[in-house]
């Protein structure tokens, strides 16, 4: 990690912190779930480390698709314009769908995941996510299960990406205002 040493101010959440972390919800899942059978649908490309470790602490059986979206958040902020990417494989009515994603921040993105899966018919819809930051949501949305809140900082690694990078680091760094301020 030496590489990103300059760019990272501090390490938020340690790569042992998120390993602990991951186990408890795979345990609190696999409860929850039991004597059922589970669809993961994976946002790319944040959720994929998460996403691969998770499923590694669930016990009842799954199959994981993935998603991906692009969210126009910003410039579109009354609207929360999302596009989608690449959608399922298969179908998910009937089935027991668990959205996995990285983080909410505004909630836009998984807000119009939501109902977009929802009008598919699954036989039941909830969201994991490994972080949130509550304090810059615009749309109301809460995961039914959730990693971590975290302070409004822009952080990256464990998927998270600034500009594409970052995203290999095995913890959770918060990002030097300078590298996206230049
Ligand atoms: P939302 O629609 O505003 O909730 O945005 C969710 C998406 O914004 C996430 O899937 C991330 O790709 C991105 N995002 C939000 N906050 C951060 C951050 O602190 N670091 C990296 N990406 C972020
Ligand atoms: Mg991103």
């Amino acid at each position: 990690m030496e590489a990103y040493k300059d760019e990272i101010s501090e390490i938020l959440l340690s790569q042992d912190e998120i390993t602990q972390r991951v186990r408890e919800l795979g345990t609190e899942i696999s409860r929850d779930y039991q004597g059922k059978e589970l669809v993961i649908i994976g946002i790319l490309k944040g959720a994929i480390p998460f996403l691969a470790d998770l499923i590694r602490e669930i016990s009842v059986p799954l199959r994981y698709d993935l998603m991906a979206v692009h969210s126009y958040g910003l410039s579109t902020k009354s609207s929360g314009v999302v596009q989608i990417l690449k959608d399922l494989d298969r179908s998910i009515e009937g089935q027991h769908v668990l959205i996995v994603e990285d983080i909410v921040d505004t909630g836009l993105t998984l807000s119009y995941l939501r109902d977009n899966l929802r009008a598919r018919r699954p036989a039941s819809l909830r969201i994991c996510t490994l972080l949130d930051k509550p304090s810059r949501r615009e749309v109301e949305i809460s995961a039914e299960y959730n990693g971590f809140a975290i302070p409004d900082q822009f952080v990256v690694g464990y998927g998270l990406d600034y500009a594409e990078r970052f995203r290999q680091l095995p913890f959770i760094g918060v990002l030097k205002p300078e590298v996206y301020s230049k």
